[in-house]
């Protein structure tokens, strides 16, 4: 039997933040509400890795929450959480197959 799962909208308002080098995008990052908590997302174009770039982005990211009052959570590779680390990210836990990170927000430390 076919199951049916529940279909849901979210509509939220979003941080979008696209990094430009010159007049080309190579990295994208947004921060977006849901369920009452603020998650962290970041991509760098493809060729443009390795390059400093998502650092910046989540640095940047961070700031913006930083200046805003919002802790931050998000979910990523189990291989990337040491990477986060240097962004005040700590590791919370794995669950449903997914590895979780939480950010304090500075103003409240
Ligand atoms: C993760 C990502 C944003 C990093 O961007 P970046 O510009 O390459 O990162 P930086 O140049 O600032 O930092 C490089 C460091 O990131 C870490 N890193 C990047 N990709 C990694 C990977 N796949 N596995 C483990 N560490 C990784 C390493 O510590 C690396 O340092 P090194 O060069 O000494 O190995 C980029 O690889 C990406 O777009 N990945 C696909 C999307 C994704 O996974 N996004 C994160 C989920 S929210």
């Amino acid at each position: 039997m076919r199951v049916r799962k529940k279909l849901s909208f979210y509509i939220t308002p979003r941080i979008n933040l696209t990094l430009y080098k010159g007049h080309l995008p190579v990295g994208w990052g947004h921060l977006d509400p849901q369920d009452g908590k603020t998650w962290l997302g970041v991509a760098v174009a493809q060729g443009y890795a390795k390059k400093g770039y998502g650092s910046m982005i989540v640095k940047k990211l961070c700031e913006y929450a930083d200046n805003a009052g919002w802790n931050l959570h998000l979910t990523c590779k189990k291989e990337l959480t040491k990477w986060y680390q240097k962004f005040e990210f700590i590791y919370i836990e794995r669950k449903n197959g997914k590895d979780y990170c939480y950010r304090r927000s500075r103003v409240y430390r």
